[in-house]
């Protein structure tokens, strides 16, 4: 039988082996799927144990997901863009680097009917969480695609770096004030700080959406928020929780499996 994990830490709380038990019942296909506690001095020497027990895919969550890039034999475009990776693919030597959190960011954006083309766009916060989303939202093509944080630093550095797939604008936080958005994306990592960020009031223009990466707890500051703004609709990161997974079960097993029907079992 394929063997299939998660490594993190902690990663006893992850959702990911029941997303893919359940994926893999709706397939009929039949496969292992674990979680493994990995601390980061023994991320290597777990890298190369799994390999040798046959493993044929994992997946990566926090804090793996950028020391994992150099110990991968390849990563892949996308996942170099977003400075980190989320899945790993077995090869006969190694591990190939991939990164599906962008991918299943836009697919739970297309599930739930929000656009992006051709609407101005705010991703608030310029973390990791910010840089993964980028590039598929540049590909969405905007009409505006605007970066904050609460200092300019961050944003700059990356619009520096997105500059050759499209205009990221950046921004403070508190230079947003006058301005409208249609869609809000909370990348940031205030709530699970259980805090919402300091911003200027009304930036959702009438009929805009709001986007949370999170979700649990950490998404009710955010959504609180979005509720006094008036946002159409409201979301949390659960859809692109499971988008990312069936992303990478798709690459590992060449079949893509449905996402409602297992999104709403968690719900
Ligand atoms: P992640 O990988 O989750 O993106 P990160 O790289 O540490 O984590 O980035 C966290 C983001 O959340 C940053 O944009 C951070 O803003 P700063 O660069 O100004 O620190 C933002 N953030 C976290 N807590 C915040 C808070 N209480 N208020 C405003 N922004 C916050």
């Amino acid at each position: 039988m394929d063997r299939y994990a998660v490594i993190g830490q902690p990663v006893a709380h992850s959702k990911s082996p029941a997303i893919h038990a359940r994926f893999a019942r709706q397939t009929g296909q039949t496969l292992a799927y674990e979680a493994i506690e990995v601390a980061p001095e023994r991320l290597a020497e777990h890298l190369a144990e799994l390999h040798a027990k046959g493993y044929a895919g994992l997946n990566v969550t926090l804090p793996h997901k950028i020391a994992v890039m150099a110990l991968c034999e390849a990563v892949s475009e996308r996942a170099q863009r977003a400075g980190a990776v989320n899945t790993l693919i077995r090869t006969d030597t190694g591990w190939r680097g991939d990164n599906t959190d962008g991918e299943g960011f836009i697919r739970d954006l297309q599930r739930l009917g929000i656009a992006v083309a051709g609407r101005r766009v705010l991703v608030l916060g310029a973390g990791g969480a910010a840089r993964g989303i980028l590039e598929p939202l540049l590909a969405q093509r905007p009409a505006e695609l605007v970066v904050s944080n609460r200092n300019p630093w961050k944003p700059e550095a990356l619009a520096e770096d997105f500059k050759a797939l499209g205009t990221v604008v950046p921004r403070t936080h508190l230079s947003l004030k006058g301005d409208r958005f249609d869609l809000i994306v909370n990348a940031t990592s205030a709530g699970h700080q259980g805090r919402m960020i300091a911003l200027p009031g009304q930036l959702l223009a009438t009929g805009g959406d709001a986007y949370d990466l999170s979700y649990g707890a950490a998404f009710t500051p955010f959504r609180e928020w979005a509720q006094s703004q008036g946002a159409a609709r409201i979301a949390d990161g659960l859809g692109m929780l499971v988008e990312q997974a069936a992303a990478a079960f798709a690459l590992w097993r060449g079949q893509r499996p449905q996402t409602a029907p297992v999104i709403e079992a968690l719900r």
